[in-house]
């Protein structure tokens, strides 16, 4: 199994070299990631190369048994480039040129810089393609910032559009320009959304828009180096939550997903989870994970620096959510530039005294050992959310952005979950559904004519369906469905909304069937009741009446219907419901504790980590053998802070 960092040998002396290649084989790192910023010493000047150096390392690095991931360079275009071209700076939307001096300094559709990035990529695929050291290349980095404004974006819009709509008739009904006057005429009218207040359809196809143009350029890449080398892999380093790219789309391409996980806060370890989740369900695939947080790290301001113990713990969480390789970012914490607190396996200092290279050197002993038993192992889910990008992006429109955001209504449901030890599963809302228990769909405005038919077959045929509030209010243009809602499928759920109310701090009770009473918050939909029964209603001035919270049985299945937000311990109670079967019966364990399971064949390993600095107990009804420490564990079981263990069973 591949444990590895990220290197910059170019930020560093020829002489330290090999100190950090022994350093690194110590600590049992056999794959380090290069080149990813270094354009400037690839290529120096206008096609002059410079490759000896990267062969001088690798040569090093190879003596210790490492293998190579390559970086496309062209996250940072060199000063030459932009001298020659200044118009690959772009331009951003307050009007502003992108200066040179930071990264991720282009125009992404600008013809000049496809011409350098093919180029040079084209010379790093033939110099590397015979030589085995090299496994995989990582294009780019961290695609999606920032959008540009310029007018060859803008020309590729038009283009984009006359492709999407075909007529301006279209384009003027899709929009709904009739709205403040802004029917088009002519295609080349049809702006950037540069303005404030733009309206919600035009924002939704300038978002599709960008993200097809991010994913032209990235297969642009992808397609040079399959051809070079078909044997070696090809991955991205995606952003986990990250909203502005369709990352179904990007993730095509790719032999596989990898992604930079900085989780920052041991209370973001849903958060976290949910990255991963999302990450293993692009390709519906194991992932690696390119960057992981190994300390401080600079953002608004330095964040903490880890406890012991902390970033294995995040390690392990990786490969309990499906990653085959953790790679840490950074080897060393620079001593220069913008990154200087940002930490690395090693400090400033450079000796192997640190938190993080002990640390390092831990896992790397145990995943050696262990890993090879549970690689490629997959982890299966009962349960899937439905996760989709046109509904983050029509969820951004101006008016309802402050009022609720994606990943938080779908982690309310997440969290009851994660919290019973269930997997879960990421989908979109096309993909086949009758493998799951249940499908969960969180804050879904936009039902396409496809998901439609989907939810209703999977529910016809004994699926469980929980929808959250606003769902199917939208149409695929993001202007707002003209039916009494939920929309397409209100028979599907057996109610009809006609009044809703953004909460905005007001105080409205909630009682649910067991006589339970929460405060809603966030958003209330008032739901009048067809043939679906309540399992929760209003209490409170003119919303008592209204059912907070439905189910009703539709074919062989039930759909549910949750109308506002709620405390947590709604959501854990409906869980715990809806989801009894599926709660692993024979181990108990608190809050703190996450249990995750990979599977393959019939064997079964149970990840279980302690999310806490202080100790915590669990309950083992069954015999287990534990991987880390190899032996046999049943009953009361005591973790220390941040304890993981991974249990093994045969049988399911
Ligand atoms: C990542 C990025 C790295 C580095 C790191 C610092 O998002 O890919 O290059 O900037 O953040 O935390
Ligand atoms: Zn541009």
């Amino acid at each position: 199994m591949y444990l590895g960092v990220d290197y910059y040998p170019e930020h560093w002396e020829k002489e330290r070299w090999s100190v950090d290649a022994d350093f690194m084989q110590k600590a049992g790192i056999n794959v380090v990631r290069l080149a990813e910023f270094a354009w400037s010493k690839l290529e120096p000047e206008d096609d002059v190369y410079d490759f000896d150096w990267l062969d001088e390392v690798m040569d090093i690095l190879n003596k210790r048994g490492a293998k190579v991931i390559l970086c496309t360079p062209t996250a940072a275009p060199p000063i030459w480039l932009i001298e020659k071209h200044p118009d690959v700076l772009p331009l951003l939307r307050n009007g502003q040129r992108k200066a040179f001096g930071a990264r991720r300094h282009y125009c992404i559709t600008n013809r000049d810089y496809y011409y350098y990035s093919e180029r040079i990529i084209k010379k790093l695929a033939e110099h590397y393609r015979d030589n085995p050291q090299v496994i995989g290349w990582q294009v780019d980095n961290e695609f999606g910032n920032p959008k540009c404004y310029c007018s060859s974006c803008r020309k590729e819009f038009q283009h984009w559009l006359k492709l999407r709509h075909k007529t301006l008739e279209n384009l003027n009904q899709s929009w709904g320009n009739a709205f403040w006057s802004h029917d088009y005429t002519s295609w080349d009218q049809t702006p950037l959304p540069i303005v404030d207040h733009h309206n919600p359809a035009f924002d939704l196809d300038f978002r599709r828009f960008f993200s097809d143009v991010t994913v032209n350029y990235s297969n642009m890449q992808i397609k040079i180096l399959k051809k070079a080398s078909p044997e070696k892999f090809i991955t991205h380093n995606f952003m986990g939550l990250f909203p502005d790219l369709n990352y179904y789309h990007l993730a095509e391409k790719y032999d596989f997903v990898s992604w930079d996980n900085y989780p920052q806060k041991l209370e973001n370890r849903f958060h976290t989870a949910l990255a991963h989740d999302v990450m293993r369900g692009l390709k519906k695939k194991n992932f690696w994970v390119m960057e992981e947080q190994c300390s401080y790290l600079t953002r608004e301001d330095i964040t903490a620096t880890l406890s012991p113990g902390q970033m294995r713990l995040w390690t392990y969480q990786c490969y309990a959510h499906g990653a085959e390789a953790v790679v840490y970012f950074r080897w060393r914490a620079c001593s220069f530039g913008m990154e200087q607190f940002c930490s690395g396996i090693l400090q400033h200092d450079g000796t192997n005294k640190s938190i993080s290279y002990k640390e390092a050197a831990q896992i790397g002993s145990e995943i050696h050992r262990i890993g090879p038993q549970f690689e490629g192992s997959r982890v299966v889910s009962p349960v899937a959310i439905i996760y989709d990008y046109d509904n983050i992006w029509a969820n951004y429109s101006y008016q309802e952005r402050p009022m609720y955001n994606y990943p938080d209504e779908i982690l309310r449901f997440y969290k009851a979950i994660r919290k019973k030890g269930i997997n879960v599963d990421i989908v979109k809302p096309t993909d086949e559904l009758s493998k799951y228990k249940a499908v969960i769909a969180p804050l879904m405005y936009i039902v396409t004519d496809e998901a439609e038919n989907n939810i209703k077959r999977y529910v016809e045929e004994g699926g469980i369906f929980i929808a959250g509030f606003r769902f199917g209010i939208k149409d695929i243009h993001s202007n707002m469905v003209k039916s009494v809602l939920p929309g397409k499928l209100k028979k599907l759920f057996g109610i009809s909304i006609y009044t809703w109310d953004n909460l905005r701090g007001k105080k409205v009770e909630v009682k649910d069937d067991e006589g339970n009473i929460y405060q809603a918050d966030t958003f209330a939909d008032l739901i009048t009741l067809k043939e679906a029964k309540p399992i929760a209603k209003y209490n409170s001035s003119w919303y008592t009446g209204h059912a907070a919270a439905t189910v009703n049985t539709f074919g062989k299945g039930r759909a549910y219907y949750v109308g506002c937000g709620l405390p947590q311990s709604f959501y854990d109670r409906l869980i715990e419901k809806v989801l009894s079967p599926l709660i692993l019966k024979s181990i108990k364990a608190p809050d703190e504790v996450e249990i995750t399971t990979r599977e393959e064949d019939n064997k079964r390993f149970i990840f279980i980590m302690n999310f806490s600095d202080k100790p915590s107990r669990i309950f083992l009804g069954e015999e287990y053998t534990e991987l880390i420490k190899g032996k046999r564990l049943e009953g009361k079981i005591k973790l220390d802070p941040f304890e993981v263990l991974i249990l093994e069973r045969i049988g399911k």
